[in-house]
C-alpha cells in the first residue's frame, strides 16, 4: 500500500517516525536502571507520543533554544518552516542541573512508568512572560494556556526522543488511527482531498453544518477530536466520543467519513493554535482544515475570526494545507436551517445558538438542549453523562 501522491506530503517533507523498533526498545530497557529518570505530565507524554507517531512531523524531539527562540517571536523553525506553539519540555532547574548534553534521559509517565528517551543535546532558560505574551496574546495566569506555562518549569531540555511502545489507546483504541495508518486510509478510499475537524467540544448542529458543508467540496471528512489534556470544565473525553459514535451511527455516510483521535493536549492558545491544529492534520494526510468561530479560543481573549486572519500571515504554499474558514453558525427559525449571516437573513431573534457554558447550565438542571441545537441521541447522551457526574 501507497499513499496517494495527491495526499499532501507531512510538514517539513518527511513523515517522522520515533518509535523503538524492537531491538531499541531492548536496549533502552536494559539501560532503563542507570539513565538519569525525568518524569513527565500528562501533556509532555501526549508531546512525546505526537512526536514519535510523526502528528508533530517535522519535530523529532523537545524543541532545542534556536527553534524555540524563533518559533515564539516569528512563528516558525530556524530553518523557517513554519510552527506556532514550542513544544517543550520544561523541567525545574533542579531537576535539569545533573543533566548533560549527550546523556540519554529515561522518561518516565506520572504513574512511574518508563514511556520513552531523550536523546539530550541542550538545556536551557526562557522567559515565560515573552512566551505567553507572543503565543496566547496575553500574560494573565488565568489563561489555561498560560497558567501551564507559569506552573512549568524553567529548563527546557531539548533533544531527538523515542517512544517506547506504542500502546492502544486505553478508552479509545478503535479509533487510535496514526498519520501513517490515515494516509494510507484515505489513499485506500481513493481520496484525493480530506478536510480535517478539531474540537474539544461535544458535536452540536453548528459542528455538523461547517463539517458538512465542507465535506460538500472535497472527496472525505476526518472527525478528529482531541483527547489529551484539556481544562477542567471541558467535556470529558469519553463522553465527547460517545457523542460523535452516536453521530456516525446515525447522521454521517460511513464511506465519507473517518472518526479519529487526537492524543494532543489543548493549549488554548487561538490564533496560534489554529496553525498548529492545521499543520498536525496536514500531517494525519489532511489537504484541507476547518477554521471556524474563535477557533481553539478560550474566555474574550480572542477575536471570533482571529484564528482565521492568522493564516493570512504565511505564503500561498507555506503551510501546505488549506484552511476553510466558517463564519459563525446558528439555526435560523425564519429559514427553518442551520445557516449563518452569509446564508441567513435572520435577525438575531431568528438565531438559536447556546454557548458551552449555557448547554451545561441546562444539563445540570435537567434540561435538554433543543433539537435545533443539538441532534436528540447527543443532547440524551449528554444528559446521561451529567446526571452520572452529578451522582458521583
Ligand atoms: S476548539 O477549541 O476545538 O476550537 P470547538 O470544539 O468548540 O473548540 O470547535 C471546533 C471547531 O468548530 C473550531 O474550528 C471552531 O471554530 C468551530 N465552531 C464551533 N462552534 C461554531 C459555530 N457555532 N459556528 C462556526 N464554527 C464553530
Amino acid at each position: 500500500m501507497t499513499t496517494s501522491p495527491d495526499i499532501a506530503a507531512a510538514h517539513g517533507g518527511a513523515l517522522v517516525h520515533r518509535i523503538a523498533s524492537p531491538e531499541q526498545r531492548q536496549a533502552f530497557l536494559e539501560a532503563a536502571d542507570t539513565m538519569p529518570r525525568v518524569t513527565l505530565d500528562e501533556r509532555a507524554v501526549s508531546d512525546l507520543v505526537m512526536i514519535a507517531i510523526g502528528g508533530f512531523s517535522p519535530l523529532e524531539g523537545f524543541l532545542g533554544q534556536a527553534d524555540y527562540d524563533t518559533v515564539v517571536t516569528d512563528m516558525r523553525l530556524a530553518n523557517g518552516v513554519p510552527w506556532a506553539i514550542p513544544v517543550t519540555l520544561s523541567v525545574d532547574s533542579a531537576i535539569a542541573a545533573p543533566l548533560q548534553a549527550g546523556m540519554p534521559i529515561r522518561l518516565d509517565d506520572s504513574a512511574g512508568r518508563f514511556v520513552g528517551v531523550l536523546e539530550l543535546t541542550e538545556k536551557y532558560t526562557y522567559d515565560k512572560r515573552k512566551e505567553a505574551i507572543n503565543v496566547y496574546r496575553t500574560d494573565e495566569e488565568k489563561h489555561p494556556g498560560v497558567k501551564v506555562v507559569y506552573d512549568q518549569g524553567d529548563t527546557n531540555l531539548a533533544g531527538p526522543v523515542w517512544l517506547l511502545e506504542r500502546d492502544p489507546h486505553p478508552l479509545f483504541p478503535k479509533y487510535q488511527i496514526d498519520p501513517a495508518v490515515s494516509r494510507v486510509m484515505f489513499a485506500e478510499r481513493g481520496w484525493k482531498t480530506v478536510v480535517g475537524f478539531q474540537t474539544r467540544n461535544p458535536i452540536h448542529r453548528a459542528h455538523e453544518y461547517i463539517q458538512k458543508c465542507a465535506l460538500e467540496i472535497v472527496d472525505g471528512l476526518f472527525l478528529h477530536p482531541l483527547v489529551g489534556a484539556t481544562k477542567q470544565d471541558d467535556i470529558p473525553a469519553d463522553v465527547r466520543m460517545r457523542c460523535y459514535e452516536i453521530m456516525m451511527e446515525h447522521y454521517f455516510p460511513q464511506n465519507r467519513v473517518i472518526l479519529a483521535i487526537n492524543p494532543s493536549a489543548m493549549r488554548y492558545a487561538g490564533p496560534r493554535e489554529a496553525i498548529f491544529h492545521a499543520l498536525v492534520r496536514k500531517n494525519y494526510g489532511c489537504t484541507h482544515f476547518i477554521v471556524g468561530r474563535d477557533h481553539a479560543g478560550v474566555g474574550d481573549y480572542y477575536g471570533t475570526y482571529d484564528a482565521q486572519h492568522i493564516f493570512e500571515e504565511f505564503g500561498p504554499d507555506e503551510l501546505g494545507i488549506t484552511p476553510l474558514k466558517f463564519e459563525h453558525a446558528f439555526y435560523c427559525t425564519r429559514t427553518s436551517t442551520m445557516a449563518t449571516t452569509k446564508t441567513s437573513p435572520s435577525s438575531p431573534e431568528e438565531r438559536v445558538h447556546l454557548s458551552g457554558t449555557k448547554v451545561r447550565e441546562m444539563l445540570r438542571r435537567g434540561e435538554l438542549p433543543p433539537p435545533e441545537f443539538s441532534r436528540p441521541e447527543v443532547a440524551a447522551e449528554l444528559a446521561r453523562a451529567m446526571r452520572v457526574a452529578q451522582e458521583v
